[in-house]
């Protein structure tokens, strides 16, 4: 197990600014010192994820995660620590030392070939389209009504037969292990090199930042024994949950939609007729990956599957999948056409374009498929689908998103606005109930009898000592001990800061991000993103301790009359207890 210097971890944290690298995939907003945005850990409607510029630390209000970059890096791309180093290393371009990872090196030096050999393919295929011995899949493509620009945008090309690829890769240079690496060539029983794709129309498939890292190869014969279509196989640089075809073009549409496909040609299709703001998928349901590449370049999402496949419940996935991560998912209606390639062919960009704008939601596309079980010419069908779909809007918890839906679908299926907000309204009261027993049951009892007031002034005290530290640490260790704190973790990061040997806050943030502890990462990179409203750190300081020490005089105070009630103490005890309360009221009437 390798290890990287602290040293090497402080460079590679510094290089990574943390609101840009989390913007790659939550959309920011400035509010104050802070940005907010939707927290990508959690669903969420309304913004409570907080990432602080200054102190390069994230926090979500809601679900209680965060940290600093490596943390946030770490938990949304699901990778090990490690690798979240090299990651970040890699994206600011830090070289890490050799010795201390070889491993990785040497992966990196792999890619490194295979994207070079994925390009110099995507390079031969395309230029053999336009020699004559590509006669058949000219004609093809014009049938397919591809212009000349479309082919260039895509690079689309054509594939050669046996082994011209490895041939023409070996001439280039790169060597056999390399070639096998990206799957475009194998190798067979006997030893020999034979490409993967022969005599196909090839697709490359480039990641967002438009490197070719695999390809689609679809027939052009009409031999009903060939698969239609031949892809990649995944390896080092390509995983297809990870992908999307045509993000490299769909990213420079500066639209805030993006229309997600199911087919290559079909975004191809679109493209080339001007609605540039299209992906497809790559032969896969939609993942939680991909969806999370939606949201990082778009507000909006639409689906426009096929409409003959048996995919209704493909499309509900997926909405699920986009709606779960804060997405604003849309599903496109289609008639006339069995996908979205054909419809433009036959109405043209102008109608296309109308049914993106008519794109349902999920709401809506769930009470549309409700009413598929339903006859609402029959009364008893009609009461149950009322029901039904009460309950779906029951879940919606926007009151104006709500209405509207009640609006829309009282014409569309003619059924009163009162009988759906009557049932509506019966399901609201149910889970009402349902929900004030549950906030019934304290989560974290011990936590919950300590006031917030008091919670709030410990951490207040912590960001003090972590981000002030030069100024805060004498003072407050002088006057303050670990036992006054009533927050158990508050408590422990406090002792932390204490026996630590920093000498100053960059110091203390250093060792307090390095604590692998998600409750003590919780609690701090709260502490760290709050906003305490303090204008002078001198004066807060000594208001703070001010609190406290009268919180101990009086806690004192109160100890020496119970003990003055005590009727076996001593004389001498007594008249002890007497000074030191006399002692106590003057001191406190000479301050007041
Ligand atoms: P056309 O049929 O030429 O219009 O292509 P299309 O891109 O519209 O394909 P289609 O809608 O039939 O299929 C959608 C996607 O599924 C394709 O783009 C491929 O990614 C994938 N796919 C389709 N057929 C096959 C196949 O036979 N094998 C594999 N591996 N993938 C396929
Ligand atoms: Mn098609």
């Amino acid at each position: 197990m390798v290890s990287y210097t602290d040293e090497l971890k402080e460079e590679i944290r510094s290089a990574n600014d943390i609101v840009d690298v989390v913007s790659q995939y939550v959309t920011l907003k400035r509010s104050g010192r802070n940005f907010f945005g939707l927290c990508p850990f959690h669903k969420e409607k309304s913004p409570s994820f907080s990432v602080s510029p200054d102190r390069q630390y994230f926090h979500c209000f809601g679900c209680n995660k965060g940290g600093d970059v490596f943390t946030f890096v770490s938990e949304i791309e699901r990778i090990s620590f490690k690798e979240t180093i090299e990651l970040l290393a890699e994206r600011a371009g830090i070289k890490l030392p050799i010795a201390e990872n070889s491993e990785f090196n040497k992966n990196q030096y792999l890619k490194d070939r295979m994207y070079k050999i994925n390009s110099v393919s995507a390079m031969f295929y395309h230029e053999r389209l336009y020699k004559p011995i590509a006669k058949i899949a000219q004609n093809y493509v014009k049938t397919r009504k591809l212009d000349n620009n479309t082919l260039k945008a895509f690079k689309i090309g054509y594939s050669g037969e046996f082994n011209e690829l490895y041939k023409h890769l070996i001439a280039a240079g790169f060597k056999d292990n390399e070639i096998l690496a990206t799957g475009l060539v194998n190798k067979t029983d006997k030893g020999d090199f034979i490409d993967r794709f022969r005599k196909r129309l090839m697709f490359p498939i480039m990641d967002a930042s438009g490197r070719v890292i695999a390809f689609g190869g679809r027939k052009l014969e009409n031999n009903e024994k060939l698969a239609k279509y031949i892809n990649s196989n995944e390896n080092l640089v390509y995983s297809k949950k990870k992908h999307l075809f045509a993000l490299n073009l769909a990213k420079q549409s500066n639209s805030k939609k993006i229309i997600l496909v199911e087919g290559y040609m079909d975004a191809i299709s679109l493209y080339q007729r001007g609605i540039t703001n299209v992906v497809a998928s790559l032969g896969t349901a939609l993942t939680e990956e991909q969806g999370r590449l939606l949201r990082k370049y778009s507000e909006q999402v639409i689906l426009s599957y096929d409409s003959d496949s048996a995919g209704q419940e493909a499309i509900l996935r997926a909405l699920n999948i986009l709606d779960k991560q804060g997405c604003d998912a849309r599903v496109l209606q289609m008639e006339g056409a069995k996908d979205p390639d054909e419809f433009v062919i036959k109405y043209g960009s102008g109608r296309f374009n109308l049914l993106v704008d008519n794109a349902i939601s999920l709401v809506e596309f769930k009470i549309k498929m409700l009413k598929q079980n339903y006859n609402l010419e029959n009364a008893n069908d009609k009461i149950k689908f009322l029901k039904e779909l009460s309950r779906v809007l029951s879940g919606v918890e926007n009151k104006i998103e709500r209405e509207i839906y009640v609006d829309k679908i009282s014409v569309l299926y003619n059924i009163s606005k009162e009988a759906i907000y009557a049932e509506i309204n019966k399901n609201l009261y149910k889970s009402g109930s349902d929900k004030l027993l549950n906030n019934a049951i304290p989560k974290k009892s011990k936590e919950n009898l300590v006031s917030d007031a008091v919670i709030r002034r410990e951490k207040m005290i912590l960001y003090l000592l972590i981000n002030h530290f030069e100024d805060a640490f004498e003072p407050i260790v002088t006057n303050i001990m670990p036992d006054d704190f009533k927050s158990e973790i508050n408590k422990k990061i406090f002792q932390i800061i204490l026996e630590s040997t920093a000498e100053s806050s960059d110091k203390v943030l250093q060792l307090i991000s390095n604590i692998e502890d998600e409750e003590i990462q919780s609690n701090v990179s709260e502490i760290l993103v709050t906003d305490y409203g303090i204008e002078s750190v001198k004066k807060c300081i000594e208001d703070v301790i001010k609190i406290y020490n009268k919180d101990k005089i009086t806690n004192r105070k109160l100890e020496i009359i119970k003990k003055m009630e005590d009727q076996s103490i001593t004389d001498t005890e007594r008249k002890a207890l007497e000074e030191e309360l006399n002692n106590i009221m003057i001191n406190w009437l000479k301050k007041e």
